[in-house]
C-alpha cells in the first residue's frame, strides 16, 4: 500500500461482481456498477491510481441448459449475450478499465493455477460429497437451511439429492485465522450489519467446501482430472486477481493486491468475505482490504420477478429519463448499504425537484444574469477584493463541501455525499435570493454585482467537478456552459481553489440541463409502458377482460336512425370545468359553425390528448346545462367496465376527413 503525503491511499482497485452473462440486466446489476463507477471517478479526481474492473460469470449449469435449448454451444451463447452487459455499461457511462469474462484464457489459466497450487499444498483434497443441491442456484444447501418441503431457501425451487466424488477446499482450517483477521480489521467488511453477520456465521463453524463437480460439463476442467470441473463460485471469485495478471512477476497484481475493494450485493457477502479470503490466505496472498455489501432493491414495495413483470430494465430507464437522472436517482435515493425501493414516481419527483429545480435553476439563473448584465463576460477573481461576509460564507461552504464529500466517499456513503453537495447548491440558490442580483443590475452603487456573479460561478465550477463522478455527462455540460474548455474528467481536487482560475471567461448558456417533467404526460406514458411490460411478462394471457353491457334493445326502423344528426367535429380546445372533477368543456369546429359541449371524460384524457382529434358528435340532442355551461350536443364514445373501473374509447374519424360531414 503506498501512502501519499496527505496520508491517503494512492492505490484504489475497485471491483463489481461479475454478472451471470445470460441474465437480462436489471436495476440490481446496474446499481452495483453505477456505485462503483461513481467511487472510481471520485478517486481518479482525488488523484488516486484507480482501476475499475467488471465482467461476466459465464460457466455453470444454467448457461449449459440455456445453450442446449437453443441448439448452441455454451460459448456461442456467451459470446452472443455478453454484449448485453457491454452495451449496458456504455449506456450507463461506466468507466471500467477492464472487462473480464470467465471464459477468457487469461482467467482459465489462473483458475487452474490456483487449483494446482492448493492441491500441492494439501489445502485441496479429494473426497466424496452428498447433499441437497439447487440446480438454478448452483449450490448445495446446508442441511440446517432445508425445511420439510426441501426447497431452496433462496429461489424456493425444489432441491435434488446429489452425491459425487469431489475435491474439497479446507475452509475449516482457516476459520480461526479469518476470525482473527476480521477482529483486527473491523473495516474489512462494511456495513457493520454485514460484519456482524459474517462473524457470527464463522463462529458457528466452517466446513470444508466442495469445489469440483463431475455433473457439470460447462466449467473449467480440474487440471489433471478432467472428469471434474471447478465449482463455478471458486472460478468466479478468482476473476478479481486473474484480471491483474496474477501470478506473473511484475504483473499488475503486485502493485494492486490486496489494496482492493469488492462491492457486492448483500446476497453474496459470504462468498466474498469468507470463502474468498480463505482461498487467498491458502495461496499466501492477503485478504482484500474491504468488502462492501449494498442492499436489495424492491420495486414499488414488491420483490422483482419476471412473472410479475416488474423487473426494472435499466435500458428503458435510460431511454425515458436519461443516463444521469437514473444514476443520480439510484445513488441518492437509498443510503448505500441499506435496502431500497424503486418507483418511477419517486424518480420523476426527484428529477423535478433536485435536478430541474435545484441544480438546473442555479446554473440557469447564474448564466442568465452574467449574459444579461455583463454580456456573457465573467468578472475576474480580483473582484473578490470587495467580497463581504455573505460571499465569504458561501466560499467557506464550498471549501467545506469538497472536504466533507471526500470523507463521506471514504465511507462509501454516496447518498450522503450527494446530500452534502445539494446543500451547497441550495446555499447557492439562497444566496441569489438574498443578494437579489437583478436589483443590483439596475442600481449598484457599491459595485456588488461583479462579486455576486463571480461567487455564483465559482460555486458552479466546483459543483461541476463534484457532481462529475455521479453524473458525468451533466458535469461536462455545466462545465461548457460555464465557459470552461477541456475535459472535465481530468480535473483534480488538489488543483481546485476558490478564485484560482485566472483566464478570461465568456459563459455560454445552453440547453436546460433537466427539462421539467409534465406530470400528466408522464403518467400517461408510465401507464402505457406498464401495460406493455405486463403484456410482455404474460404473453399468453389475453388483455384484461372488460365487462360490457349485453342487454339488447328493441329493433328500430331506418327512419328512427335518420332522426339522429351525427357529424364529424374537430376538438379545437379543451377547458376544465371548475369544481367539477369529471367535466371538460370542449370547443368544437363543425366547419359551418362552432359549438360547445360539456362532457364527463376528464378522468380519461388530458386536454393535450384531446385537442385536434376528429370525433363524432350527436348534434341535435336538446341542449342541457352543466355547472352553468350550455352543452349543445354529445360526443360518441364506447364504454365498458374495466378491471379498475370504467373505460372509454372515443369514436374518432381519420385526421384528413372534412369536419361537418354527416353519418348516414
Ligand atoms: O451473483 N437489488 O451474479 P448476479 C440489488 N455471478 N442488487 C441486486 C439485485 C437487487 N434486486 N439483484 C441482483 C452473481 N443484485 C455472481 C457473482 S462475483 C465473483 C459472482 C446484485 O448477476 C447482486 O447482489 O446474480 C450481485 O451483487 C449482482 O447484482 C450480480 O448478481
Ligand atoms: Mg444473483
Amino acid at each position: 500500500m503506498n501512502d501519499c503525503a496527505d496520508g491517503k491511499k494512492s492505490g484504489f482497485y475497485l471491483t463489481t461482481p461479475i454478472y451471470y452473462v445470460n441474465d437480462a440486466p436489471h436495476i440490481g446489476h446496474a446499481y452495483t456498477t453505477i456505485a462503483c463507477d461513481a467511487l472510481a471517478r471520485w478517486h481518479r479526481m482525488r488523484g488516486d491510481d484507480t482501476r475499475l474492473l467488471t465482467g461476466t460469470d459465464e460457466h455453470g449449469q444454467k448457461i449449459q441448459q440455456a445453450a442446449e435449448k437453443r441448439g448452441m454451444k455454451p460459448i456461442e451463447l456467451c459470446d452472443e449475450v455478453v454484449v448485453n452487459f457491454r452495451r449496458l455499461w456504455e449506456v450507463l457511462d461506466i468507466s471500467n478499465d477492464d472487462f473480464i469474462r470467465t471464459t477468457d484464457d487469461r482467467h482459465i489459466e489462473v483458475t487452474q493455477y490456483f487449483f494446482r497450487t492448493l492441491l500441492e499444498s494439501g489445502d485441496i483434497y479429494k473426497g466424496s460429497y452428498e447433499g441437497w443441491y439447487c440446480v438454478p442456484c448452483e449450490t448445495y444447501v446446508p442441511e440446517a437451511q432445508i425445511g420439510d418441503e426441501r426447497l431452496c431457501p433462496d429461489c424456493k425451487r425444489p432441491l435434488v439429492r446429489m452425491s459425487e466424488e469431489s475435491y474439497f477446499f479446507r475452509l475449516s482450517k482457516y476459520q480461526d485465522a479469518l476470525i482473527e483477521h476480521y477482529e483486527t480489521h473491523p473495516d474489512a467488511i462494511m456495513p457493520k450489519v454485514r460484519y456482524n453477520e459474517v462473524m457470527s456465521f464463522m463462529k458457528s463453524g466452517l466446513q470444508d467446501l466442495s469445489i469440483s463437480r463431475t455433473t457439470l460439463k460447462w466449467g473449467i476442467p480440474v487440471p489433471g482430472d478432467e472428469r471434474h470441473t471447478i465449482y463455478v463460485w471458486l472460478d468466479a471469485l478468482i476473476n478479481y486477481i486473474s484480471a491483474l495478471d496474477y501470478p506473473e512477476p511484475g504483473g499488475n497484481w503486485e502493485k494492486r493486491w490486496p489494496d482492493v475493494r469488492h462491492i457486492v450485493g448483500k446476497d453474496i457477502i459470504r462468498f466474498h468475505a469468507v470463502i474468498w479470503p480463505a482461498i487467498l490466505m491458502a495461496m499466501n496472498l492477503n485478504p482484500p482490504v474491504r468488502v462492501f455489501a449494498h442492499g436489495w432493491w424492491t420495486v414499488e414495495g414488491d420483490k422483482m420477478s419476471k412473472s410479475k413483470g416488474n423487473v426494472v430494465n435499466p435500458f428503458e430507464m435510460v431511454d425515458v429519463y436519461g443516463t444521469d437522472a437514473f444514476r443520480y436517482f439510484v445513488l441518492r435515493e437509498v443510503p448505500f448499504g441499506n435496502d431500497g425501493d424503486f418507483s418511477e414516481l419517486g424518480m420523476m419527483s426527484r428529477i423535478n425537484s433536485d435536478l430541474a429545480n435545484d441544480i438546473g435553476n442555479l446554473l440557469n439563473r447564474t448564466l442568465q444574469m452574467i449574459e444579461k448584465y455583463r454580456g456573457g463576460h465573467l468578472p475576474p477573481p480580483s473582484v473578490f477584493e470587495r467580497a463581504r461576509d455573505v460571499d465569504f460564507s458561501l466560499r467557506d461552504s464550498a471549501v467545506r463541501t469538497l472536504r466533507d464529500m471526500d470523507s463521506q466517499i471514504d465511507d462509501f456513503a454516496l447518498d450522503a455525499a450527494l446530500k452534502t453537495l445539494w446543500a451547497l447548491i441550495g446555499a447557492g440558490n439562497k444566496y441569489i435570493d438574498e443578494t437579489s442580483p437583478w436589483k443590483l443590475g439596475r442600481d449598484d452603487p457599491d459595485d456588488r454585482l461583479d462579486v455576486v456573479l463571480r461567487t455564483l460561478w465559482e460555486v458552479l465550477r466546483l459543483s461541476a467537478m463534484l457532481v462529475f463522478p455521479f453524473m458525468p455527462g451533466t458535469a461536462a455540460k455545466i462545465q461548457r456552459q460555464l465557459g470552461l474548455a477541456g475535459d472535465i474528467s481530468r480535473e483534480r481536487h488538489a488543483e481546485w481553489g476558490w478564485g484560482n482560475y485566472l483566464e478570461p471567461v465568456i459563459v455560454k448558456k445552453g440547453d436546460v440541463l433537466f427539462p421539467r417533467i409534465d406530470v400528466v404526460k408522464w403518467k400517461e406514458d408510465y401507464d402505457a409502458r406498464l401495460a406493455s411490460r405486463n403484456a410482455e411478462a404474460n404473453p399468453n394471457s389475453s388483455p384484461p377482460v372488460a365487462k360490457i353491457e349485453t342487454a339488447r334493445l328493441p329493433q328500430i326502423e331506418m327512419d328512427d336512425f335518420k332522426k339522429l344528426e351525427i357529424r364529424v367535429a374537430r376538438i379545437e380546445s379543451v377547458q376544465v370545468v371548475e369544481n367539477a372533477k369529471k367535466l371538460y368543456k370542449l370547443n368544437l369546429d363543425l366547419g359551418f359553425e362552432h359549438r360547445v359541449i360539456v362532457s364527463s371524460i376528464r378522468e380519461f384524457f388530458t386536454p393535450e390528448g384531446l385537442t385536434g382529434k376528429k370525433i363524432l358528435v350527436l348534434c341535435n340532442l336538446k341542449p342541457a346545462i352543466f355547472r352553468g355551461i350550455e352543452s349543445e350536443g354529445m360526443l360518441l364514445a364506447a364504454e365498458a367496465e374495466g378491471e379498475r373501473g370504467e373505460i372509454i374509447s372515443l369514436a374518432v374519424v381519420d385526421d384528413d376527413f372534412p369536419v361537418g360531414a354527416r353519418i348516414h
